[in-house]
């Protein structure tokens, strides 16, 4: 089934004897906006796949490469809590999946498992097409310093015309940790609350759960101490899509970019590498949006 010319297919399309199984697997999973994003791309473009959520526990996931061979599943997804385990299970692992230390992303070619990780690919595609930087300032803070941040500086990281990375975080420890494990020597880490750095840096992204449904009233920078108007403002919170934060960035003139793109794009990457298409990110973006 294509979809009709402005209109979104939220359905699969029909599944056939040759139709091929992706997927999401998760605890819990039923959240996942995973499954509406693909099933709109593949019908939009009548590819023969159908694209499922699996709740899988975490004792269960030593067999789920047996799983995957066994019942010919071409891809899937990955998320919490299984991101790190996962890692044991794939036969090879991508560079960044390595470098992150987290897969979200599996290929599978006739009995062989890939462990990619395209979250990095996801911010880098969301800050050069939404946020409009073909490269990024020399300074740059992070906020938060978990497992979307671990993928946020590798992928800032890569870019060779960054100076210095802040990685702000509540506790402090944690900000140490990821610096020195992935920091390169153009890391270092801060506590939340320091506007300090905040002065100098062009580009600010908020990888931290702050302001996420169902607290969107608090912003990880308090009352935004520290914004301006030569500041990108990212904020990978999408729920809700205008958080406080990107809030106080436009008061302040900054330019901003939510959470919508680095979901689409870390998405599109996957429907790539199982498909061997180019993914329609319009399509995907408007399923996720109705
Ligand atoms: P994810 O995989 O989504 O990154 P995570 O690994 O649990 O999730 O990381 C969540 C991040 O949000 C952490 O940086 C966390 O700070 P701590 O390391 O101090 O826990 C941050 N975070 C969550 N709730 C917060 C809050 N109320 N105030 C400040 N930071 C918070």
């Amino acid at each position: 089934m294509r979809a009709l010319a402005g209109a979104v297919a939220l359905a699969p399309s029909v599944i056939r004897g040759s139709t091929q199984i992706l997927g999401v697997i998760g605890a819990p999973v039923a959240h996942s906006a995973s499954p509406v994003m693909h099933n709109a791309a593949l019908s939009h473009l009548g590819l023969d796949y159908v694209y499922v959520p699996c709740h899988v526990l975490p004792e269960r996931i030593s067999q789920l490469g047996d799983a995957m061979r066994t019942l010919g599943i071409r891809g899937l997804n990955v998320t919490v809590p299984h991101k790190q385990a996962v890692m044991d299970v794939v036969d090879d692992l991508s560079e960044a999946a390595r470098q992150i230390g987290a897969v979200n992303t599996i290929i599978h070619d006739a009995g062989h498992l890939l462990g990619d990780n395209t979250d990095a690919y996801g911010i880098a595609a969301s800050l050069r097409e939404d946020g409009g930087l073909e490269s990024l300032p020399p300074k740059v803070v992070l906020l938060g310093a978990g497992g979307a941040a671990r993928a946020i500086l590798h992928a800032v990281l890569l870019d060779k015309g960054v100076e210095q990375v802040t990685v702000l975080n509540r506790t402090l420890d944690r900000a140490q940790d990821l610096v020195a494990e992935l920091g390169a020597g153009r890391a270092t880490a801060g506590e939340l609350g320091d506007p300090e750095p905040l002065q100098a840096a062009g580009l600010l992204i908020n990888c931290s759960s702050v302001g996420l449904a169902p607290k969107p009233e608090v912003s990880p920078l308090g009352d935004g101490a520290g914004l301006h108007d030569g500041l990108v403002v990212v904020d990978i919170v999408y729920k809700p899509l205008r958080t406080r934060l990107l809030q106080q960035a436009e008061a302040a003139g900054a330019r901003t970019v939510d959470g919508l793109g680095m979901l689409v794009h870390q998405a599109a990457r996957a429907f790539e590498l199982w498909t061997g298409q180019r993914a329609p990110v319009n399509v995907m973006r408007q399923a996720l949006l109705a």
